[in-house]
């Protein structure tokens, strides 16, 4: 009798007799149909995470905005422009994404440090909501580029709030030492010179403190400390239409408890509400929560190598595929796609074929595999594939979106072919 097993976090991979799925559909057959480092989605885990948010503003002016640098695939991203999203983008290449699939161009917002002004071009003629706006003098160069056009651009300033988000100092962006935003204290003044130049328009404020955060605390904090400045800035009859708060909302990775989108909402709406600024539109900009546990990375064990020290798994997925623990030696759960019998479990490093120590998927990790067996790499949804890269001339993975009885290949696993076309020998 099958008893599929849910694994915390991810509903919609289970075991049936032993076998992994994603959505009922056997990883083991996926893995043989589409070759491996394969890919692999469950779309109702992300509509599940995009309910969450929902409920959370239920009767409310809200704008959920998928920041797409957490998965950019274009089958993914016409998943939440079908439900109705909104979408954060940080460059011109990910605007023409959006676009590609489907995007309402007044739901697009556009952050990030350095637009250029050929970006912002791109999307003054796109027609897009919101440029969220980093500093005095993107400020200036938007205002001198839109002015070209004969455009006003609507913008939000980022506000860096100076909280701390707890989490990771490489994905934390919300603290005075951080690139990002302009300071809370220059906040007044940095509104005041924009409101008064006349190819923008003052449409918001914004703020972003960081990812995979996983207490209600430092949003509250900037919750307040964004209201403090609204006040500020609305006392010298600017009005702020809409109010951004961000993404970076954790998952658990490992036993992580972040809050769930929808009593985080109700939290930060009832701080909103108390202060009298409930009726206000508001945006958020959800990537990792929103895609980060619908998918698994499935990959081939290579080899088995006893060390006198270790012992290690190669496996065929690298740091090229799945980057984050060499980057942020972030954690990922490894799991057999099968269980096999027979086979004693031994302490065993995960490492791909990268010619680098740092090219590890997980340390430490008791496994009972022998070469030919497939591995799944658990909460690969988030800043997997959208950070892959083609290091040691690997080509990047298939995906694979599965929904209900259906397994729809997202993307084809890319050719050596398709790495040598941009060059000249
Ligand atoms: N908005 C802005 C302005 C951002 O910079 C980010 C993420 C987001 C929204 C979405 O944040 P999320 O909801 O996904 O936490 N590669 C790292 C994460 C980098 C996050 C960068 N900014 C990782 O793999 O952990």
């Amino acid at each position: 009798m099958s008893h599929p097993s849910l694994l915390p976090g991810q509903p919609h991979v289970a075991r049936a007799e032993g076998a992994l799925q994603v959505e009922g559909q056997a990883l083991q057959a996926l893995a043989q149909q589409h070759g491996t480092p394969l890919f692999v989605y469950s779309q109702q885990w992300m509509l599940d995470a995009l309910a969450a948010y929902r409920r959370g503003f239920e009767g409310r002016d809200a704008l959920i905005c998928y920041a797409i640098k957490a998965n950019s695939s274009l089958g993914i991203l016409r998943v939440f422009a079908e439900a109705g999203c909104g979408f954060d983008i940080v460059s011109g290449g990910e605007l023409a994404r959006v676009l590609a699939a489907g995007a309402e161009p007044a739901k697009v917002i556009f952050s990030g440090v350095g637009k250029t002004r050929a970006e912002m071009r791109q999307a003054l003629a796109a027609g897009i909501g919101c440029f969220n706006v980093e500093s005095e003098a993107e400020i200036d160069v938007l205002n001198e580029v839109a002015l070209a056009l004969g455009k006003r651009a609507p913008i939000s300033v980022r506000i860096n709030p100076n909280v701390d988000p707890k989490t990771h100092p490489y994905i934390s962006t919300g603290l005075k030492g951080n690139k990002f935003g302009v300071a809370h204290d220059r906040a007044v003044a940095v509104y005041r010179h924009a409101a008064a130049l006349p190819g923008l328009e003052v449409v918001g404020i914004d703020c972003h403190i960081g990812s995979q955060i996983t207490e209600s605390d430092p949003y509250l904090d900037a919750v307040e400390r964004v209201l403090d400045l609204v006040q500020a800035i609305e006392s010298h009859g600017i009005r702020l239409h809409h109010l951004d708060f961000g993404g970076g909302l954790g998952i658990d990775y490992n036993g992580d408890t972040p809050p769930a989108a929808d009593a985080l909402w109700q939290q930060l709406l009832a701080r909103l509400d108390a202060r009298g600024f409930g009726e206000r539109r508001i945006v958020i900009e959800p990537g990792r929560s929103l895609v980060g546990n619908a998918g698994v990375c499935v990959t081939e064990v290579l080899y088995t190598k006893p060390g006198e020290e270790k012992n290690f798994c190669i496996v065929d997925a690298a740091m090229n595929d799945l980057p984050r623990p060499a980057m942020y030696q972030a954690f990922h759960r490894i799991e057999p796609v099968l269980r096999r019998e027979g086979v004693a479990a031994v302490r065993y490093d995960v490492v791909g074929p990268v010619c680098e120590s740092g090219d590890w998927l997980g340390r430490d990790r008791d496994l009972a595999v022998q070469a030919g067996d497939l591995l799944a790499v658990f909460s690969a949804g988030a800043y997997c594939m959208s950070m892959a890269s083609n290091y040691n001339t690997r080509t990047r993975a298939a995906e694979v979106l599965v929904h209900g009885d259906k397994a729809t290949l997202i993307r084809r696993r890319e050719t050596i072919e398709d790495q040598l076309r941009t060059e000249m020998p």
